[in-house]
């Protein structure tokens, strides 16, 4: 097979980090008998510095000819860098949210896993460190409060601002059935967080979603208020599988359970289409204060990377290749500083890339 990537090495540890995981992708690939080529694009504050916009049209044109996106991160230090100093829709987040919107990238995968080798870097205490949790948020990820309309205006001397939290039918459903569908080839539960006892979108969206639940009677579904949610990921990460949100909750939620995996180095996502296309982007931002030291954690990159093979390719042996030589690493006591615990040694983002590359296994010669 012939892979056509995109890759937006970004901001921050961004270039760093991508460099690690087509390293791995290079060689995984190639043991199994596959080709990649890629496509560097700027977007954020690289494509500020260059083009004075976040995102070029030229750079959504050459991402949709591609078969997926691998990004690193985008973005610096919101209270020093200058990009933060320019109008909302020039800054580089805007070019993140605007690629979304132009590839309709609706559902965002968030996979939340305590590895048993990171146990000691959860935050929390007793059964749930010892017994662990996998979990994936499935954040609804072009409506809601983000692409609603907004403004600022003055009214009776005082400024005022308006942002607009609309979802219609259609929105839901799609979402929902993304939901359903990876649910199924989980642990076939599915938690759908909203704020129905306030809010007309949630109550929109809880009507939906029963009715989507409906067709997939194999998947047990409950209902969950975003307050409580907030509360169970840290009382109790375990009893969830896959947890169906909007937008902003989504956002906010993903952080909470990432934090609960005491790594946020490790977290990858996924956002998908109706296609098969999809952007493929760590969890974590663009950590301006380590950029270019060598130091930060490419796992999370190496992982979407893999998810990226999955979703996008079919390609799950490669991807269960990268994720065994993940494993591997975590097993074999080597780790970036982020995650570094007595008696493991600790390595850098490019040696990283490197040992992981090493640990990659199988391919052709394993094949029928
Ligand atoms: C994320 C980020 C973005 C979001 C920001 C950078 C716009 O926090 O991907 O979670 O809010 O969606
Ligand atoms: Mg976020």
């Amino acid at each position: 097979m012939k892979l056509n990537v995109v890759c937006i090495p970004g901001d921050g540890i961004g270039p760093e980090i991508v460099a690690q995981a087509k390293k791995v992708l290079n060689k995984a690939l190639a043991l199994y008998g596959h080709e990649i080529t890629y496509q560097d694009i700027l977007m954020g504050g690289a494509s500020i510095d260059v083009h004075g916009v976040p995102l070029t049209d030229e750079a959504i044109a050459n991402a949709k000819a591609a078969d997926a996106v691998l990004m690193g991160s985008i973005g610096g230090d919101t209270t020093k860098s200058p990009w933060y100093k320019l109008a909302p829709e020039l800054r580089p987040e805007a070019g993140l949210l605007k690629i979304r919107k132009a590839l309709n990238l609706f559902a965002n995968l968030r996979p939340a896993v305590l590895y048993p080798e990171l146990a000691d870097a959860c935050p929390l205490r007793g059964e749930t460190r010892k017994n662990g949790f996998d979990m994936l948020i499935m954040r609804e990820l072009t409506g809601g409060l983000y692409f609603g309309e907004r403004k600022t205006i003055t009214e009776n001397g005082e400024r005022k601002a308006i942002d607009t939290l609309t979802y219609s039918e259609s929105e839901i459903r799609r979402i929902a059935i993304k939901g359903f569908e990876i649910a199924r080839k989980r642990r076939k539960k599915v938690t759908s967080v909203d704020k129905a006892n306030v809010l007309d979108s949630s109550r929109l969206w809880r009507a939906v979603v029963e009715e989507v639940a409906k067709d997939y009677p194999d998947v047990t579904l409950e209902h969950m208020l975003v307050d409580n949610c907030a509360m169970q990921l840290v009382k109790d990460p375990a009893q969830f599988d896959v947890i169906l949100t909007e937008n902003m909750f989504g956002d906010i939620l993903s952080d909470e359970a990432s934090m609960v995996t005491g790594s946020i180095g490790m977290l990858a996502s996924a956002s998908l289409n109706d296609t098969k296309f999809g952007l493929y982007e760590p969890s974590h931002g663009s950590a301006p204060d380590i950029a270019g030291k060598d130091i930060a954690n490419p796992i999370a990159t190496v992982l979407s990377a893999s998810m990226m093979l999955r979703y996008s390719f079919d390609l799950d042996d490669v991807a269960d290749a990268v994720d065994r030589a993940v494993q591997q690493v975590l097993q074999d006591g080597l780790r970036t500083v982020d995650i570094m615990s007595e008696g493991c040694r600790q390595v850098g983002c490019s040696e990283m890339g490197d040992l992981i590359c090493e640990r990659i296994t199988g391919g052709q010669r394993d094949e029928k």
